[in-house]
């Protein structure tokens, strides 16, 4: 596990890339964290670290949006699933497949649908306005998990 505690939204975009640089195929990062923590943010960090030239935006209200690379990165927003049948209108399972890179916001709303392995990274908002304090912890495990 990594701790790491950020001062403004470039510094979580670092984080963010320095994830990135290192992901293969088929890694399925589980972001925490409530509104504003800086999700997004280091979901764009995550892009660049992956050599992906478009900038990252909120998919949530599209829910998805790809992002063509060497490696492709597939970003869920699941902030408005509430039910098996909202996530499964998604898409989400026709992707859990693949050979991508999976980033997911509002991952405690389909942890029920969390793959078997995961790399999660939680959000906590800090002191002041600015300040974040983010966990990544690698090699989770669930068992009865089903994407
Ligand atoms: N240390 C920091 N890390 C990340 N973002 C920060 C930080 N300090 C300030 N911010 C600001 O907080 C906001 C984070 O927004 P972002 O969209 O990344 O959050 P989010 O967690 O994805 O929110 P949502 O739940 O609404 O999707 C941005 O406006 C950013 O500039
Ligand atoms: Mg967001």
């Amino acid at each position: 596990m990594s701790e790491h505690i950020t001062h403004n939204a470039e510094q979580t975009e670092q984080i963010g890339a320095d994830l990135g640089s290192r992901l293969k195929p088929g890694d399925f990062i589980a972001l925490f964290g409530t509104m504003g923590t800086g999700k997004t943010t280091f979901i764009n960090g995550v892009a660049r670290g992956m050599g992906i030239v478009d900038a990252v935006s909120s998919p949530t209200f599209a829910l998805i949006h790809e992002y063509a690379g060497n490696i492709p990165l597939y970003h869920f927003d699941m902030y408005r699933i509430n039910s098996w049948d909202d996530l499964y209108s998604t898409g989400y399972f026709d992707y859990c497949e693949s050979k991508g890179v999976i980033a997911v916001e509002w991952s405690e709303n389909i942890e029920m649908a969390l793959p078997p392995e995961f790399i999660k990274v939680e959000l906590f908002a800090g002191q002041g306005f600015e300040e974040r304090r983010i966990l990544i912890t690698e090699g989770n495990k669930f068992e009865n998990t089903c994407c």
